[in-house]
């Protein structure tokens, strides 16, 4: 039996009984079998979630980028690493291999070395869905740099806090980026924000959409002609398994966002490990993560996990809708896609769309169907299972998070029996915990609570950039010696975990804890009804009361809203219980988005307390316009 590839359920039980009863025997050999170290390790793990401090493989020395490129060459120099494809569908994919990877990365590496940047210096990049984004962050892996990846959607401003927190020196971003049929002018926003970032002493600017931009001497300097100057290979840095390899910044419930910090050793083994079996990675299989490499999901599962595996990790620029709402499945068919991985708000908007634009496209290439970012509803879950899938291609619902590194609860497909809108068992190595509001573990089945993490995995974040104290304050303080998530989930009687939502969203009515997710699947099960979103709001009687935001499919409908009203209540009494019944349905054409997909619940709770004078911050929403259009019918 290999502990590192499990393909039968009973293989899954005994690897996680192992991983549980000696996690340092098993994760020293999984590291010790699967991946290149300079040096072994002194010690496998050292930790203390009181202080807290988690130390993983110590003593130990590595380059991620030799074993995420250089080992592979030796077999792999000529299969593609990198799958390209491109915003517009008549341009032409790129295929990069191994051994193109492996240049590009050393000229880029040489540049930013050039350039002064040195082990431990921390490089912004904020680019578009290009090759030069992956490469970028190869490159600074291959010489110790931390790289700090921005989401190319944020604002300057946005961008501007992410840069100064942690004192980045340089900063790569491109002339601009296409989404859709629009462009946008990422060179133009990096000006903006750099007006308040005085630390950053150089910008490094990928030519892409070819615009005329403006370039700032001595600071700003074209990528291309630099990389064509620089020679093709470079020594990596050899760095100590705990040393940072990045920050990535994720928003908190309140004040600025948390720059979370990944290291070395413990991030690559765990992502590569759980990379294979999640997803069941073969030799020649293509696989495609829809994610932006601004999130943790394209960091750990468009390039480290699959390039330690050695795969093929497709990367795409563009968006589900352009040229239509086809182009997912349209690239799908083209590249012979065998695992797909996306998130439930995309499964829903494409579900909107109707099924002519799937069923033009040969879809039997696809094995495994991933989803993440957000508990996937029932109605979602069973429309991917039926029209993408076609019942043939296990779901795995993974449960993770930007602190996590990599996924934690998850089926493994074709062993683990699924079960819709559950993210079913632990991962091996991982050992949740659902405790009452008092701290106490919930031990038996069927019960819910909040979700916590009892022992150190190797992928999880050491700390948050420059401020030790708040990363012990919000995960390590609600609950004595244990990671708390901020989730709630409940247990089923075989040990299933569903993740219900945030625990900030759990709302508790005449007594009864009541879960978001759950009553939002319920109304989305309504034939007329696209996307809902539920928040609490005071209530003389019960305490908290329910107040529905919901979507409906069709904008022209003429149905009797009042009519509507009752048969969503009606839904939800049958699928959770008369107590979850809202007390306000207010209907609408659209719900504010973070940019990542996310339904920022902070501000329609606030608008259902009709507390709007301070609504905090929006600039992260995708859609701020939204806002006040909800704010104006609100009942
Ligand atoms: C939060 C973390 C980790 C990848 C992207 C999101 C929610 C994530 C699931 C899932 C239910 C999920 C949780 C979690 N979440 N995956 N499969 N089912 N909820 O990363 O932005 O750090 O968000 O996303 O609430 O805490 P993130």
């Amino acid at each position: 039996m290999s502990n590192y590839h499990i393909k039968h359920l009973e293989e899954y039980y005994q690897v996680y009984r192992k991983s549980v009863r000696a996690p340092k025997q098993f994760w020293e050999e999984i590291a010790e079998e699967h991946f290149l170290w300079h040096k072994k390790w002194d010690n496998v793990l050292s930790w203390d979630f009181k202080k807290p401090e988690v130390k993983w493989f110590e003593g130990a020395k590595l380059n991620i980028t030799v074993n995420c490129i250089d080992r592979h060459l030796v077999t792999k120099a000529n299969k593609t690493a990198l799958l390209f494809e491109p915003n517009d569908p008549n341009s032409e994919a790129q295929h990069i291999t191994y051994q193109q990877l492996h240049d590009s990365v050393c000229q880029f590496a040489n540049v930013l070395k050039a350039k002064g940047i040195t082990k431990g210096d921390r490089v912004c990049i904020y680019l578009p869905m290009i090759p030069e984004l992956a490469i970028a962050t190869l490159a600074c892996a291959r010489i110790g740099a931390i790289h700090s990846v921005v989401f190319a959607g944020f604002s300057a401003t946005a961008l501007a806090t992410r840069i100064n927190d942690s004192d980045c020196k340089m900063v790569i971003t491109s002339d601009g980026a296409y989404r859709g049929a629009k462009t946008i002018d990422l060179k133009g926003i990096v000006d903006d924000a750099l007006e308040n970032c005085a630390g950053v002493a150089t910008v490094l600017v990928a030519k892409h959409i070819n615009t005329d931009i403006a370039m700032v001497s001595g600071r700003d300097e074209w990528l291309q002609p630099l990389l064509d100057a620089a020679a093709t290979t470079c020594a990596p840095e050899i760095m100590d398994a705990e040393d940072p390899l990045f920050i990535l910044y994720t928003s908190g419930s309140t004040g600025m966002p948390k720059g979370m910090v990944h290291t070395t050793g413990g991030y690559m083994v765990y992502t590569a490990y759980t990379f294979k079996n999640v997803f069941q990675y073969k030799e020649d299989d293509v696989y495609w993560c829809t994610a932006d490499i601004g999130w943790i999901t394209g960091h750990s599962y468009i390039v480290y996990g699959p390039l330690a595996n050695g795969a093929t990790t497709l990367m795409f620029e563009g968006v589900p809708s352009y040229p239509d709402f086809g182009r997912f499945w349209q690239i799908v068919e083209k590249h012979k896609v065998n695992q797909f991985y996306t998130a439930p708000t995309a499964i829903r908007a494409l579900a909107k769309e109707g099924l002519e634009l799937v069923e033009q496209y040969d879809l039997s290439s696809l094995k495994v169907l991933g989803s993440v970012g957000e508990p996937i509803n029932e109605e979602a879950w069973h429309w991917y299972n039926d029209n993408i899938g076609k019942k043939q291609s296990p779901i795995v619902d993974t449960w993770w998070q930007t602190e996590t590194g990599g996924i934690m609860i998850t089926p493994i497909p074709f062993a683990t029996p699924t079960k819709p809108t559950y993210a079913t068992l632990p991962f091996p190595g991982i050992q949740p915990a659902l405790m009452d509001d008092k701290g106490v573990e919930l031990k038996e089945n069927q019960v819910s609570g909040r979700l916590c993490i009892k022992f150190p995995w190797p992928s999880m974040a050491r700390t948050i950039w420059g401020n030790h104290q708040r990363y012990k304050d919000t995960y390590f303080s609600a609950f004595e010696n244990t990671y708390f998530t901020g989730d709630g989930a409940l247990r089923d009687e075989v040990g299933y975990y569903r993740i219900t939502g945030r625990v900030d969203d759990v709302i508790i009515v005449s007594g009864h804890n009541l879960g978001t997710a759950p009553i939002e699947d319920a109304i989305n099960e309504h034939p007329a009804v696209a996307e809902s979103a539920i928040v609490g709001f005071p209530h003389d009687i019960k305490g908290n009361a329910l107040y529905g935001y919901v979507i409906l499919k069709d904008v022209g409908e003429s149905r009797n809203q009042d009519n509507l009203r009752k048969e969503i209540n009606q839904i939800i009494t049958e699928h959770v219980g008369p107590i979850a019944k809202l007390d306000k349905i207010q209907f609408t054409s659209g719900l504010p988005k973070t940019r990542s997909g996310k339904i920022m619940r902070r501000i329609l709770r606030k608008i259902a307390c009709n507390d709007t004078a301070n609504l905090g911050d929006t600039s992260t929403l995708l859609n701020p316009e939204v806002v006040e259009a909800i704010m104006a019918n609100a009942i």
